[in-house]
């Protein structure tokens, strides 16, 4: 939530600012500023094009700071727009995370006579920065973050130190660049990749100095870190559209080759068997644990409620799932031999790493099922197995799910053959799994019936997406991919609930989308749409291709191959996510970036 970028060089801030901006623009985009030591800050609301509008002449200066926001604290205005001054206007600061204590440092500062020009958590800082600055810009940053409770990922800089930038982290990231040209600093590697692909990443609790051709680590108190450089292993190609009209349709058409990264090197297919090398150091641990607990927020939750049903059914583990943002809060009462297992994109997820914390704290198991390869959760971790999804850009998750699935299925047979599951099972399994990118990328050669779909769907007001047992996750998965991208009210249930109340709201105008492949509750499903159809309601089955009857009772139906049904969440979830796209750009929205959402939530 929130970017931010910092570059110090030799070549003008402040086209290498914008670029920056633009690749991290995912992260929030409600309003973007710019500022270079010497002039005034450059705001805009809206889009990163709005704020590269007002520099049709660029202004000179080789060191710059700049942020994209995701609001929390005031409105999306230019004067909320970061990066805030201090007092003085001569040092400005840009931020990602929330200043918690910020209303009673803003009274302390307001009682001195400082006066503010936004209502952000934010300018506190700011200000507080420039009441504590006697001509040493590092000690006065560190001072001021002595006073914060909050978190943050920071960069200042100053007219007085226009050949320095100053950063830190706590609970939000910060990676540093370094360049040929000069050094950067962002909240995310991809922002960095045009420049360089040597990164030092900062940990909770450091703050660092950066020049020209230099930079120097230090915990807050003073101690001076020494870091080794890591490599990104990401091309720059991976964070543009390459000839798609949004991102989200290139993440969606990405699928097979997502799948081929996530199962590559990992099953023995003459064994029927999954080697996950990131668990090595806990197999044991994990082979022994009596009992699951996964943890997630939005897609990632949906995608651990997948994986539950799964490793209940294949390997007999008795399993929960969690949102992040209740397990950090609630009474968990582990046994010692419990494992958690958190699931991540971003692997920066606020609830999600305060839950691994929280699970650390009790001395469980953590493990991450995670993307961004380097991100915090990745790292707080005990082991964990990686995605390889690639960058994902849209907002909405689209392939980083369905790598989350695939994931899952790798672990269900992991568990579930030292657990019981036959060779031949196994050898099945994994036999198809590595057919499935194949199967896919044919599926994907024709989505025009999705297409035609989409427009007569796209002018309903309401929608109920349901489904049973596998389907049942997919479900929820469903219906938040239509309402973030769409902006149509959906909702969804595990198919048997209908009758215990929702369905009181159906009529002619709120369709269903039927989730009802040819499984072992199938004939349930079926009933549950004969009891919608008598209320009238439109029904969009996504139903398994060689299934006669369903065009039957269905009013329109989007077939997909027929798989193991280990593998069929996988294959089910994609129309649903084309839907929410072509609905989305049938209605003119801007589906990559729906309004009030960012791509990493690192807030509480
Ligand atoms: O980065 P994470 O996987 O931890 O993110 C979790 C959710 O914020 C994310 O899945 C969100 O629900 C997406 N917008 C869904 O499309």
């Amino acid at each position: 939530m929130c970017g931010i970028i910092g570059y110090v060089g030799s070549r003008t801030a402040v086209p290498i600012l914008l670029d920056g901006l633009r690749t991290l623009e995912y992260r929030g985009y409600d309003s973007a500023g710019i500022y270079v030591p010497g002039h005034s800050p450059v705001k805009a609301v809206g889009p990163i094009d709005n704020l590269a509008a007002k520099f049709a002449e660029s202004i000179p200066g080789t060191t710059g700071i700049a942020h994209t926001r995701w609001a929390t604290h005031g409105a999306p205005t230019e004067a909320n727009a970061h990066p805030h001054l201090d007092m003085s206007g001569s040092i400005a600061l840009a931020h990602n995370g929330i200043i918690e204590n910020f209303r009673e440092l803003r009274e302390g500062l307001i009682s001195q006579g400082i006066k503010f020009d936004s209502e952000t958590d934010t300018e506190v800082l700011a200000k507080l920065i420039g009441t504590l600055y006697q001509g040493d810009l590092l000690k006065a940053v560190q001072d001021s973050l002595s006073l914060v409770r909050g978190t943050y990922g920071i960069i200042v800089t100053s007219t007085h130190h226009s050949d320095k930038i100053v950063t830190a982290r706590l609970g939000s990231p910060v990676v540093i660049g370094l360049g040929i040209d000069g050094n950067l600093i962002s909240s995310d590697p991809s922002a960095l990749l045009a420049h360089t692909k040597d990164v030092v990443y900062l940990e909770d609790g450091e703050c660092a100095v950066v020049t020209k051709d230099a930079y120097e680590i230090l915990t807050l108190k003073g101690k001076r870190l020494t870091k080794t450089p890591e490599t990104v292993e990401l091309e720059v190609e991976a964070v543009q559209k390459q000839g798609y009209d949004h991102f989200m349709l290139k993440e969606i058409f990405e699928i097979p080759e997502v799948i081929e990264n996530t199962i590559r090197g990992r099953q023995i297919l003459s064994k029927g068997k999954v080697k996950l090398g990131g668990l090595d150091g806990v197999f044991s641990k994990l082979t022994s644990a009596s009992r699951l607990m996964i943890v997630g927020c939005g897609s990632a939750y949906y995608a651990g409620q997948v994986g539950r049903y799964l490793l209940e059914e294949y390997a007999g583990l008795p399993t929960e799932v969690e949102l992040g943002s209740e397990y950090r809060y609630k009474r968990n009462l582990p046994d010692k031999e419990s494992a958690v297992i958190v699931v991540t994109q971003s692997g920066e997820t606020a609830d999600t790493l305060a839950s691994v914390r929280s699970a650390k704290e009790q001395g469980i198991l953590t493990l991450g099922i995670v993307n961004a390869v380097g991100s915090t959760i990745a790292r707080e971790t005990e082991a964990g197995i990686y995605n390889h999804a690639g960058p994902e850009i849209a907002v909405a998750s689209t392939k980083a799910f369905i790598s989350q699935l695939t994931v899952f299925v790798l672990l269900t047979v992991l568990l579930a053959r030292e657990r019981g599951m036959s060779l031949e099972e196994g050898k099945k399994i994994v036999e198809e799994l590595n057919n499935l990118p194949d199967l896919i990328r044919k599926y994907l050669k024709n989505t025009s019936d999705i297409k035609t779909v989409a427009k007569k769907y796209a002018g309903y007001r309401d929608a109920m997406f349901i489904g049973r047992k596998f389907h049942a996750p997919i479900a929820y998965e469903g219906s938040l991919k239509l309402k973030e991208v769409t902006y149509i009210h959906a909702e969804a249930y595990a198919a048997g609930e209908l009758k215990h109340g929702s369905i009181a709201m159906l009529d002619e105008n709120f369709p269903i989308v039927a989730l009802v492949p040819q499984d072992d509750v199938y004939e349930k499903m079926i009933s549950n749409i004969e009891e919608v159809r008598a209320r009238k309601a439109p029904v969009l089955a996504i139903a398994t291709k060689g299934d006669k009857h369903i065009s039957e009772v269905a009013d329109d139906v989007l077939f997909v191959p027929k798989v193991h049904p280990i593998l069929q969440p996988i294959v089910s979830t994609i129309p649903l996510q084309l839907l929410a796209y072509y609905i989305g750009v049938e209605k003119g929205l801007n589906v990559d970036r729906p309004r009030n959402l960012a791509k990493s939530v690192t807030v509480e």
